[in-house]
């Protein structure tokens, strides 16, 4: 496998414009790790997190939307939020970025799509191997028992409550200042160790643990490459920038590499 280029000759790349060194490396890939984050379903209509004035919490408190402190000061608040952001989601479709890598999955031997996504958009685009670091909007769970529970459609009350044991039902999301789920964060943790090339996608690389799964995979050895619109702390790092929105960047990269 060709090792990562140096800075020397590194270059950024127009969407159209996908270096020959990375169609071959793509092409002779038998083990492909991807993460992406919220820019990736920007071009569905979801709004990411820091962009300036259009990401969520250049509008929004996270601090007051999403921490269990929150939840336990206003549940209604916070229920209410997330079911907006639910019904967004809901109402956005995948777009050609999630659609190519729903295409990569099929044409890598062994491929794992990691997010931090929770709009299950990866899922509807028709990825397989995908594991949801961050949990899933369209699922709920008890506040108490952590169980999966479908809310009734007539529960009168808001937040709508645990047919079990009566607690509030809050989203199936990790929250600031919580754990993310054990098993997915090791199962990403051995898809970015093992890999040998690993793509960052439409992410800002600032939220830990994920922001790390990309320099493991560097320290392993494998050829990382990011395709984002702009700088990130990765960036000056991976051996490829590929720079661009990743609905235009994912299909030419597929153009270029199997076509
Ligand atoms: N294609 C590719 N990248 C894009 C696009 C696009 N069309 N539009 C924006 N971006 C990039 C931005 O440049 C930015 O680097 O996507 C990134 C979005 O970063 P954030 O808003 O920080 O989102 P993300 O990295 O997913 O946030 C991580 O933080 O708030 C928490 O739990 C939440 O999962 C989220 C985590």
């Amino acid at each position: 496998m060709a090792p990562n280029p140096g800075p020397e000759d590194k270059v950024d790349t127009p969407a159209t414009d996908i270096p020959e060194s990375l169609v071959t490396t793509l092409r002779s890939t038998q083990k492909l790790t991807v993460l992406t984050g919220s820019g990736i379903s920007a071009e569905s209509g979801v709004p990411t997190f820091r962009d300036a004035q259009t990401g969520l919490w250049a509008r929004y408190d996270p601090m007051e939307l999403a921490t269990p402190e929150a939840f336990e000061r206003d549940p209604r608040l916070v229920w209410e939020w997330y079911a907006w952001r639910r019904k967004l989601a809901g109402k956005a479709a995948p777009n050609r970025g999630h659609e190519a890598l729903a295409e990569l999955e099929r044409r890598v031997p062994d491929f794992v799509l990691l997010t931090q996504n929770v709009d299950g958009l990866h899922h509807r685009a028709g990825s397989q191997n995908v594991v949801e670091l961050h949990g899933n909007i369209t699922r709920s769970i008890c506040s108490v028992e952590g169980v999966l529970v479908e809310p009734r459609e007539d529960d009168a009350i808001v937040p709508p409550s645990c047919p079990g044991c009566g607690a509030f039902l809050r989203p199936d999301v990790v929250w600031f200042g919580e754990a993310l789920p054990a098993g997915e964060i090791e199962d990403a943790f051995d898809a970015a160790r093992e890999c040998d090339v690993f793509f960052s996608i439409g992410t800002s690389g600032l939220v830990q643990p994920a922001a790390s799964l990309a320099f493991e995979a560097l320290r392993r050895g494998a050829v990382v490459v990011e395709v984002n619109p702009n700088d990130t702390p990765l960036t000056r790092h991976a051996g490829y920038a590929l720079r661009g929105k990743a609905g235009d960047v994912l299909p030419g990269l597929m153009r270029a590499a199997y076509d």
